[in-house]
């Protein structure tokens, strides 16, 4: 249940009314943290405004509303967002200065762990919602406007998936060719480091149907790589047709029938819910890219079991060696923490031998943040801060080395790339490659949303750089032809 904390008028909502500017005429600025969770969270909070009339802003001086889309994994990002409305309060105040009101909102994680002591830290925020009640807010934002300042953090009973509204085809293709679809939500894992399930809560899947319908959408509206999102992506599950229990696997061959979805990802998995269908959704879905990232968090055994992560080293390499033999061409992601309470440099040197052994082709990697709540900032061995951040600074340099060798292992290689965006420089065209990779091709290579395939010729810091060979869909269409 929402609570009201004042009623009273705000100066500036007087100039407003004063204003009397049609709610048609607003625009919402969302700025987002965190991950590609948050990401879709802001895309579908700025569908459900739409509907009152907000147009979305890239300029935050221009915006009626601005929302903050917060992350609390660690303890820095919590702190980014405090900074961020000290700058925003100064915006707010010129603003008023001109007669114009500013509704702040703060949603997210932040907004769903630390509720009302928001307002006590940043009085000039107007309203606070958590991920589960996004549905509400535009009925928030309504009655915000009238003076009021709202905590929205319980837990809805009701699904926000049911009431959060679709996305409008017009507004799927101004997104772009690739994009992002929640299938799961919040964790029941309780890793003893995480706030992931106090934050979003116990485990959620949506129902086959709706998956199946938002993906027809957005391949209808151009779009043509899926990812699938999940705190815990892989303990999706649901009801099939005929009452049968599907997981993630069934549900990846479902959505690779559906016309003009060429590309499938998923993220984020844990190695205990990786089943049988899921591997061979690898061994046998072309559209099911090769790239898994598959959190490890530690390297040794000891360091595994407190943080209640429920599998061993061993368990995880089975596992991969599994992957590799269905999927030979797979790139292996992961995350990462150093400095977990009670961490020596033995366990330490595990996780090392853990990355040798892997050979990963991207990777997270973090200090361990101890969080409020959780088992681990009760914990005692809290590993000091300067040994945390050289412990660090090894594992990031022995996992840049390995992206970097990943990446030249591609140079002379011919891959396909969807071209997803014009480059940095005029003539060039940004795709990805199936591992993720930005690629940099001519702008001839082919126009976006078309599948190229290209040599690569060069590894980058950051990108791949390739030569168009052919349009894929070009080729196809020729070789039918000829048949
Ligand atoms: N401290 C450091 N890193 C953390 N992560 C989650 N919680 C913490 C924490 N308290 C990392 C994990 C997780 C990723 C999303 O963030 O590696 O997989
Ligand atoms: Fe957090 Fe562990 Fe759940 Fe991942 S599996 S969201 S790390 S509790």
């Amino acid at each position: 249940m929402e609570q009201s904390v004042t009623t009273e008028r705000s100066a500036s909502l007087a100039s407003e009314t004063a204003e009397a500017a049609s709610p048609r005429d607003k625009k919402v600025f969302v700025k987002t943290y965190g991950c590609q969770m948050n990401v879709y969270d802001s895309q579908r909070m700025a569908d459900a405004l739409a509907a009152d009339g907000y147009r979305p802003t890239e300029m935050i001086e221009d915006a009626d509303l601005v929302l903050l889309n917060t992350c609390h994994i660690r303890e820095k990002a919590a702190e980014k967002v405090y900074s961020e409305l000290g700058r925003i309060r100064v915006l707010k105040e010129e603003r008023a200065r001109h007669g114009r009101e500013t509704v702040i909102g703060v949603a997210g994680c932040v907004a769903q762990a630390e509720g009302r002591e928001i307002l006590r830290r940043a009085p000039m925020v107007d309203l606070v919602i958590g991920p589960q009640t996004y549905h509400r807010l535009p009925a928030v934002v309504q009655r915000v406007r009238t003076g009021e300042k709202i905590v929205e953090t319980d837990y809805a009973i009701e699904d926000k998936f049911e009431h959060l509204p679709a996305p409008e085809r017009t507004s799927v293709r101004s997104r772009g060719v690739t994009a992002f679809l929640t299938v799961q939500e919040g964790c029941d894992k309780f890793c003893t480091f995480c706030v992931v399930p106090y934050t979003r809560g116990a485990e959620i899947s949506r129902p086959v149907a709706q998956i199946v319908a938002e993906a027809e959408r957005l391949a209808e509206a151009g779009v043509r790589e899926v990812t699938l999102l999940g705190q815990n992506v892989n303990a999706w599950h649901g009801e099939g047709p005929g009452g049968s229990e599907w997981g993630l696997g069934r549900l990846l061959f479902r959505l690779a029938e559906i016309p003009g979805l060429d590309r499938l990802r998923y993220t984020t998995s844990h190695p205990r819910d990786m089943d049988d269908e899921l591997i061979e959704a690898h061994r046998d879905l072309p559209e099911l890219m090769p790239y898994l990232h598959l959190p490890v968090q530690a390297g040794s055994d000891r360091i595994l079991k407190a943080m209640n992560r429920r599998h061993t080293v061993a368990d995880y390499l089975r596992l991969i060696h599994r992957i590799r033999a269905a999927r030979p061409d797979i790139a292996m992601s992961g995350d990462f923490i150093v400095g977990f309470p009670g961490e020596t440099e033995e366990d330490f040197q595990e996780t090392l031998r853990l990355v040798r052994e892997v050979n990963y082709a991207q990777a997270f990697s973090f200090k361990y943040s101890p969080r409020p709540g959780t088992p681990g900032a009760e914990m005692e061995n809290q590993v000091p801060e300067p040994v945390k951040d050289e412990r660090l600074q090894r594992l990031q340099a022995l996992l840049a080395e390995q992206q970097s060798g990943f990446a030249q292992s591609l140079v002379g290689a011919e891959i396909d790339l969807l071209l997803e965006k014009p480059g940095r420089e005029p003539n060039q065209l940004v795709g990805r490659s199936p591992w993720l990779q930005p690629v940099i091709v001519d702008e001839k290579a082919g126009k976006i949303g078309d599948i190229v395939r290209v040599t690569i010729t060069r590894a980058g810091s950051h990108s791949l750089f390739g030569e168009t060979v052919r349009n894929v869909a070009t080729l196809q269409a020729t070789e039918e032809e000829s048949v």
